[in-house]
């Protein structure tokens, strides 16, 4: 089975406390975006060969996901999977989880859905704290460290750039970095949220609590979102960085601010939020 596994950015986090068990209780809007790697999952046991494909790899967090379903779903055979990379690693973007959600999906449905929705959810969240959002994507508020799907939102209708500087950042090293006069209550999220739910985004709420930690970690972020500001006004860090996005109400701006960063030697890629999806939407 072969499926889209598309990648998110946040469009508001605010970082609450530290917890104990040495996370962070966020609160924060996330947003599927059309930007995908690809992901093959097939089923373990003698009759299904799989094909390791040049471009296709194995990843370290889509094992872990296997293993876990495994354990919980009592499958006889682990199923296989491996993925095609086209969004970033280590860049804010959710990949690595999303990767691991849409095996996860897959696997399920290959079992004719041995774990039910609520089950493969906790699975989810066992793997990290982004990967219950990926099995079933949209916009959502979600809070505890990530994995509570407090709120569907509905999907803004805007064109998105992401630019990235090319440095991979650590997201335990950015939580890491956080100083505790950078947590704050989660207010402006949640009238973020709001006004995403009243189909009235204000976008001058755009906010993202770890972007002072990431700057200081990695200094060619403050230069590139001064690139992307030339564009738009609407600019973030997206998740722990290194990669930002500009929010677009025209495709024609969006594409032209594209090809001005692209220039300046930035990654770029340009398009649009993607709607709540269930594994078969994804297929290819
Ligand atoms: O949950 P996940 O494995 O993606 O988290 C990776 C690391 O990021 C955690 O080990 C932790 O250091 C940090 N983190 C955090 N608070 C969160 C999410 C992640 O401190 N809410």
């Amino acid at each position: 089975m072969r499926i889209k596994s598309p990648a998110k950015i946040n469009l508001g986090l605010e970082v609450l406390r530290r917890r104990k068990d040495a996370f962070h209780d966020l609160s924060s809007i996330m947003l599927a975006i059309e930007l995908c790697d690809e992901v093959r999952v097939c089923s373990g046991g003698h009759a299904e060969i799989f094909e390791q494909h040049d471009e296709f790899s194995r990843s370290g967090l889509t094992e872990q996901a296997l293993n876990a379903y495994g354990r919980s779903a009592r499958v006889k055979t682990k199923p296989n999977a491996s993925v095609k990379k086209l969004i970033p690693i280590a860049a804010g973007l959710g990949g690595g989880s999303s990767n691991a959600a849409l095996v996860l999906s897959a696997a399920n449905h290959l079992s004719g859905h041995a774990l039910s929705d609520s089950e493969l959810a906790d699975v989810a969240s066992l793997v990290g704290s982004d990967v219950p959002f990926f099995l079933s994507g949209g916009c959502a508020l979600v809070g505890g460290r990530g994995e509570i799907r407090k709120r569907d939102l509905p999907i803004p209708n805007v064109w998105i750039l992401l630019a990235n500087p090319g440095v991979e950042l650590s997201t335990p090293d950015v939580f890491r970095e956080l100083d505790n006069s950078e947590f704050t209550s989660g207010a402006r999220t949640s009238v973020l949220a709001a006004s995403l739910a009243a189909g009235q985004p204000q976008w001058n709420l755009l906010h993202n609590g770890l972007q002072a930690a990431s700057e200081r970690l990695c200094p060619p972020i403050r230069e590139m979102l001064v690139a992307l500001r030339v564009h738009t006004p609407w600019t973030l860090l997206s998740g722990s960085g290194a990669t930002c996005f500009g929010i677009f109400e025209i495709e024609e701006a969006a594409l032209a601010a594209e090809k001005d960063l692209a220039k300046a030697g930035y990654w770029t890629w340009a398009g649009r939020p993607m709607d709540r999806w269930t594994i078969t939407d994804l297929r290819i």
